[in-house]
């Protein structure tokens, strides 16, 4: 067998060595200046040239700190008790604590995982404030109560379930409070992506968008797991209770849209929970649904006029409510509703 593999090898290399000699090597070899008049190569493009970014690249990375706020506070509460004023209080410029932030009961797993996405939160605020300078705006008032996701949960379910959906009682009702959460920041960073003109902003979105998908797709493995469990004691199963979380975004920025435009606007869905009819499957050929994307299996994108009206879980961007009780902050969100200013 040895004799047989070193004969392999020992032909395979005197095959490359008369390839490497064919007249056509050799003359290519032959092609090359000698080496001292080598001139300096021009064919290798110039380092590209920084692009200075645009007002709107700072309005739309400002805006997403309204998202990396909420999620900061949701994640670090939920594993540590304790929030960014404990963990950062730098990065909160002065803005309230959040309501109805708790420690979530959590299995040893999904604490550890949920941990570590609240520190990444941490670091997606200090980097977005750090480059947005003077534009970087306190904390806005957050409601992450119970009360806040349980008005959720019975608006996507149509129903007011009894007791109310606790996002903080168990694991299960934890992930799906989180299924609300970083998708929607996900499809900000994707709507945000082609409107950016700096090199700055783009990389850092790139960035943003990078570890916002990923824990999209964590927490949506993580639920896609235990997909035909029963949330109790509701009777409903978890693949249930991301179909009606997704139908009921794709109603509200479809409604945000109208309320904005004020005329006829598509009804598109970019939105889609664990299980889907096989039309809306990767290639029209599954109804599990691991990520939600379009037919091209893309991630869908949503501008902020879309999401304010999913995080306000009031359908319009000009009017606060959800998860903002005073609204988002910044010069996109502001357009439509003044922080803290009447409703
Ligand atoms: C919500 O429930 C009400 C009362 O049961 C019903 O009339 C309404 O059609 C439902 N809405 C949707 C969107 O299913």
């Amino acid at each position: 067998m040895r004799t047989k593999k070193t004969a392999t090898v020992l032909s395979a290399a005197l095959l490359l060595l008369l390839q490497l000699c064919t007249p056509a090597a050799l003359a290519l070899d032959q092609d090359v200046p000698p080496k001292n008049d080598v001139p300096p190569p021009n064919d290798v493009p110039p380092p590209p040239k920084p692009v200075n970014n645009t007002p709107l690249d700072v309005a739309l990375t400002q805006f997403a700190l309204n998202l990396e706020y909420l999620e900061a506070e949701f994640f670090l509460f939920a594993a540590y008790g304790y929030g960014l004023d404990v963990k950062a209080p730098q990065l909160t410029g002065g803005g309230p604590p959040p309501y109805g932030a708790q420690k979530a009961n959590l299995d040893p797993v999904a604490n550890d995982i949920v941990g570590q996405m609240g520190l990444q939160e941490v670091g997606h605020i200090r980097v977005i404030r750090s480059s947005i300078g003077p534009a970087a705006f306190p904390r806005p008032q957050l409601d992450i109560s119970k009360a806040s996701f349980a008005k959720a949960v019975d608006n996507a379910l149509n129903t007011t379930l009894d007791p109310p959906f606790d996002p903080y009682a168990n694991s299960i009702n934890y992930f799906l409070a989180s299924y609300i959460i970083p998708y929607v920041g996900l499809t900000g960073y994707v709507g945000a992506n082609p409107q950016l003109t700096g090199t700055a902003a783009k990389k850092l979105v790139a960035g943003l968008l990078g570890v916002e998908a990923g824990q999209d797709a964590i927490i949506r493995t993580w639920l896609y797991e235990r997909k035909d469990q029963k949330v109790d004691p509701y009777g409903v199963t978890v693949a249930e209770v991301t179909d009606v979380i997704s139908k009921l975004r794709n109603n509200l920025d479809y409604e945000g849209l109208l309320a904005v435009n004020k005329g006829p606007v598509p009804y598109v869905t970019d939105d889609e929970g664990l299980t889907v009819p096989q039309y809306l499957g990767a290639e029209q050929s599954t109804t599990g649904n691991i990520l939600s994307a379009d037919a091209d299996s893309l991630s869908y994108p949503r501008t902020p006029e879309q999401i304010l009206p999913i995080i306000y879980n009031s359908g319009s961007p000009y009017v606060p409510g959800g998860f903002y009780p005073l609204g988002a902050r910044g010069r996109i969100a502001e357009q439509y509703h003044k922080y803290g200013g009447d409703t």
